[in-house]
This record gives structure tokens, C-alpha cells and sequence, in this order.
């Protein structure tokens, strides 16, 4: 284990990857209606990465994955490959989730968006759940705290919802490095002794599903889809340890009031 305490250079650095992460996310929303293809928003996500921000789409090429962000739908977990016959529907549920690489530094976020007009009052409260899940981990952060904590949170908030925690992927630090340790669990595993620190930066991504916790791995090798067919949802945001407690590096504009209570 090697955690890496970030400086207040290092800290400004990838406070500003994550901004443009969480812009990304707030520019691609008017695109998300239905009939358009998860080819043609990875294709929007990345021009405006590459031209406007000046920045790389740090998945194009990672270990292999062939795209510039991922999109997940409906019963599709996470590492969703966008594609030209992959059609967003009224009434699908999708995680975006854009890292971006900025001047040597890493931000990494995602969020879900609703298509069309018709979705379904579970998959509303899928949606909502997982969100608070987040918001409710974010809200205990602070130097001095156990890391198995954000873990603990999360699963008994979920839990209680009668959904349930995905255990096969988990959050992670972040900065010189798109991974990088410790691992942030979204569930209870055991006390590691691990205690949050000033300067610490990482990623909480909890992915709940309605149904089962079990998942697989598609013949593609990236895209993880629920093993019962029922529908997942997945938030995530870029988070520093400070002495306020922490601050969300990947904020957007339409959370500044609601993340804290
Ligand atoms: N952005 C994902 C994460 O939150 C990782 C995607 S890796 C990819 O850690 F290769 F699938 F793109
Ligand atoms: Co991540
Ligand atoms: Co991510």
C-alpha cells in the first residue's frame, strides 16, 4: 500500500482535470435524448476534450479500451463501450463517466442521466439512491476518520433500500495516476487500520443495482452487465481530504447546494 499525500501544486493541478471532467459532464447533457448513439456522444465528449479543453480522454487507449469515455445503460454496470449501434432510448437509464488528463494529472467523475421523458419511478429512485449513497459518504469525510467507513455508509444506506452494493469494482486514488491506491470499497469488508490524512485524493463510485449483487464481464472484455438483468446505477466523484473535512474536486454546477447538509 502506497498512498500518495498530494501538495498544494499537485492539489491545484488536478483540482483542474476534475473541473473539466465535471464539465464535460454538464456540456453533454442536452445531448442525451432519444435516438442518438453512444458512438455519437463519446464522439462529442471527445472532440470537446481534445479541441476546446485542450485535454486527453484518458480511456482512449487505457489498457486497451478503445473509447473516450464510457457509457453504461440500463442492466450495463460500468466499462460500457460506446457504439454506433447502440441506440439511447426513452425511458434508458445511462452512466457517463469521463476522466480527463490534464498538464500530467488525472479527474475522474460520472453521473447518471435520464432519456426522454418516461422513466420508470424505480429506476428514479435507482437513481436517487445511489446519488444520496455518494452524498452521504461525502458527508464523513474528514482527516482522522477510518477508511472502511465510506464502505460501511454506503452499504447500510443501500441496504436498507432494499438495493444492493456491486463488490467487484471499487474507487480509488487518483493523480499522477488514473489508479493509484488505496482502494475505496462501497461496501463493509474489514478495518484495513487505514486513516483518512490531509492531501489524500481518490474516487468514491459506488454501482448499485436493484436486484442481485453479482455481475460479469462480457465476451468484449469491458462491458460488466448484472448477472439477473435487473438495471444499475453508478455516481462518482473526484474527492479531497482537507481540514474543512474534504472538498469535491469534480463538483457541478447544479450540486453547489445540495452535496453537504
Ligand atoms: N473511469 C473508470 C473509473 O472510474 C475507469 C474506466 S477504465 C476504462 O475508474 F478502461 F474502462 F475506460
Ligand atoms: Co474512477
Ligand atoms: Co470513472
Amino acid at each position: 500500500m502506497n498512498i500518495l499525500i498530494k501538495n498544494s501544486k499537485e492539489i491545484k493541478k488536478i483540482r483542474k482535470s476534475c473541473q473539466l471532467a465535471a464539465e464535460v459532464l454538464e456540456m453533454i447533457d442536452l445531448y442525451i435524448v432519444p435516438g442518438i448513439s453512444t458512438e455519437e456522444i463519446n464522439n462529442i465528449c471527445h472532440n470537446y476534450i481534445v479541441y476546446v479543453q485542450k485535454a486527453k480522454p484518458a480511456t482512449l487507449g487505457y489498457k486497451g479500451f478503445p473509447k473516450s469515455i464510457c457509457i453504461s445503460k440500463n442492466d450495463i454496470v460500468c466499462h460500457g463501450i460506446p457504439n454506433k449501434n447502440e441506440i439511447l432510448y426513452d425511458g434508458d437509464i445511462v452512466n457517463i463517466d469521463v476522466t480527463v488528463l490534464y498538464d500530467g494529472y488525472y479527474g475522474d467523475t460520472s453521473k447518471m442521466f435520464f432519456v426522454g421523458e418516461n422513466i420508470k419511478d424505480n429506476l428514479k429512485k435507482l437513481c436517487k439512491i445511489t446519488q444520496y449513497s455518494l452524498y452521504k459518504a461525502i458527508n464523513i469525510l474528514k482527516p482522522g476518520i477510518r477508511l472502511y467507513l465510506i464502505g460501511q455508509t454506503i452499504q447500510k444506506y443501500v441496504e436498507n433500500k432494499k438495493f444492493s452494493v456491486v463488490r467487484n469494482y471499487c474507487g480509488h486514488g487518483i493523480g499522477k495516476n488514473f489508479h493509484e491506491d488505496p482502494h475505496i470499497l462501497h461496501y463493509y469488508d474489514y478495518d484495513n487500520g487505514i486513516v483518512l490524512q490531509n492531501g489524500m485524493i481518490f474516487t468514491i463510485e459506488p454501482m448499485i443495482n436493484i436486484g442481485n449483487k453479482d455481475v460479469y464481464v462480457m465476451d468484449d472484455g469491458w462491458t460488466v452487465r448484472t448477472i439477473d438483468k435487473t438495471y444499475s446505477a453508478q455516481y462518482e466523484h473526484t474527492i479531497l481530504i482537507n481540514n474543512d473535512g474534504c472538498e469535491v474536486l469534480t463538483i457541478r454546477q447544479e450540486e453547489q447546494n445540495n452535496i453537504f447538509k
